[in-house]
């Protein structure tokens, strides 16, 4: 039988209180719906369908690059159940129709397959041991086999007390779900369809019902408020450090550390604390990170030294960096290998050859620099004129003096030497000595100003 899921992700988010939808607040940088679309797409189904409510245009336009996803609107919004309806009448007879959840991101991918599989016969669904099983609807048993859910609204005290929850997700064959649906009222506490009232439909009619629990509860847990939110955040967090670990990586503290995104890592790195990282890092081997550095889709290379408080964004860096503390690394910007890189300096579409430095205080942006020149401390590129940005190239063993201002466009030859202080706007050629500044004059026996006396 093929696939098709389902995604729920039409509720309001209420206890977000929040304008953005609730599927689209980031978990490790991704939006929930994100997460969930990725294990759905991990199998393989033949159609994806995401039941989308108030916020749909902006959870649309979001996921636009998307392929694969077929949008199904539901207005007004009366409850999960409702939500699935909306969606079955695209779905093929032939299909197994799998029910997952846009605030449910963590699970896990193997109890879904297992899921799917039973649900070419019965009926199958998620559960969970849950300690604290406040908020979630609870299974009910007879004789040890499921006849229904209740959702906590609707519970007796006596139920309440049940530590095995729906963790909202269930898959079965259309034609049987379609019917079922059919049958779902909505006297209830809420005066919702629900979907978890299939359950006991199907019990009544002596269906095929059967549990999968996730291999760990957490994996059920929903994002229903920011704290939920932000529990699962640490979750995924604590994942990643594991996971960077068993990789040969040593995190100084492994609960601080946060990456939003992708890292993967060579052997024998090492990163301090409250380190950042987004987009899609690669560390090289031997690779060492400073405290407070943010790191966003760059790639470094081997024996990189990154000290405190850096940032790098949109970089390459060769082997045997040396960057920070307190440095800024921009978009576009090319480390060769060997390159220093020190305190308060800024980079931006910058090609910086082998072993040259700019150890202090300068801004190099639209620039190429050859290997083995110096930048001075204060030394700044003036790449914009108000209107057009314009590239300096300096060449190789170029010596540029402290608090030069390099007026592009500019070209420094190779070899060049440009004293300190100067304005520079003409090229200056080969090994050649530029100088652009008033001269020193000594006034001898000078006389300072009277104080003016008060009137
Ligand atoms: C739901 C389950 C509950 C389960 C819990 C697991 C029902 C009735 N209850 O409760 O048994 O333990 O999930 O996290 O199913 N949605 C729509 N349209 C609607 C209503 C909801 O698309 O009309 C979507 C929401 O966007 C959300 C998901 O369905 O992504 C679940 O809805 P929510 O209101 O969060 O249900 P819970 O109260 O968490
Ligand atoms: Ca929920």
């Amino acid at each position: 039988m093929a696939l098709e899921a389902v995604v729920l992700a039409a509720g309001e988010g209420k206890r977000m209180h929040s304008r953005l939808a609730k599927v689209l607040h980031p978990l490790a940088g991704k939006p929930l719906l994100g997460h969930v679309l990725d294990v759905a797409d991990s199998l393989n189904p033949r159609h994806v369908h995401v039941v989308v409510g108030e916020h749909g245009d902006e959870v649309k336009a979001h996921f636009q690059g998307r392929s694969g996803i077929s949008w199904v609107s539901q207005t007004p919004r009366l409850g999960t159940g409702h939500a699935v309806a909306q969606a079955l009448p695209a779905i093929a007879d032939d299909a197994t129709v799998l029910v997952l959840l846009g605030d449910a991101p963590l699970i896990d991918k193997e109890t879904l397959g297992a899921c799917v599989r039973h649900a070419a016969s019965g009926i199958a669904l998620v559960t969970a041991k849950q300690p604290c099983p406040e908020g979630f609807g609870r299974v009910l048993r007879v004789d040890g086999k499921v006849v229904g859910i209740v959702e906590e609204k609707d519970a007796s005290a006596e139920q309440r007390a049940i530590t095995e929850i729906n963790a909202g997700l269930l898959a079965a064959p259309k034609p049987l779900l379609a019917e079922l649906l059919a049958n779902v009222s909505p006297a209830n506490a809420q005066g919702e369809y629900y979907l978890t009232d299939v359950i006991a439909l199907a019990a009544e009619r002596g269906c095929d019902i059967e549990s999968f629990p996730v291999p760990d509860p957490d994996l059920a847990l929903g994002v229903n408020d920011r704290a939920q939110l932000a529990r699962l955040e640490r979750y995924c967090q604590r994942q990643q450090a594991e996971a960077l670990m068993a990789a040969g990586v040593t995190l100084m503290d492994p609960a601080r550390l946060d990456i939003r995104g992708k890292v993967t890592a060579g052997l024998d790195c090492t990163i301090d604390v409250n380190v950042i990282f987004e987009g899609e890092v690669v560390l090289g081997d031997n690779v060492t990170i400073g405290p407070g550095c943010v790191i966003r889709d760059a790639k470094i290379g081997d024996d990189v030294e990154i000290r405190a408080m850096t940032s790098i964004d949109g970089a390459t860096l060769g082997a045997g960096c040396r960057v920070g503390p307190y440095a800024r690394l921009r978009p576009g910007t090319e480390l060769a290998a060997d390159v220093h890189i020190g305190n308060f300096v800024e980079t931006k579409k910058a090609q910086i050859g082998a072993g040259a430095k700019a150890n202090h205080l300068a801004y190099l942006g639209d620039a190429t620099v050859g290997g083995e020149s110096n930048i001075g401390a204060g030394a700044i590129t003036c790449n914009y004129d108000g209107v057009e940005k314009h590239r300096t190239e300096i060449g190789t063993g170029v010596f540029v003096g402290t608090n030069a201002t390099l007026v592009a466009p500019l070209t420094i030859e190779d070899d060049a030497y440009v004293g300190a202080g100067s304005t520079i706007t003409k090229t200056v050629g080969r090994e050649d000595l530029a100088i652009g500044r008033g001269r020193q004059r000594n006034v001898q026996g000078w006389t300072p100003p009277a104080k003016r006396s008060p009137k």
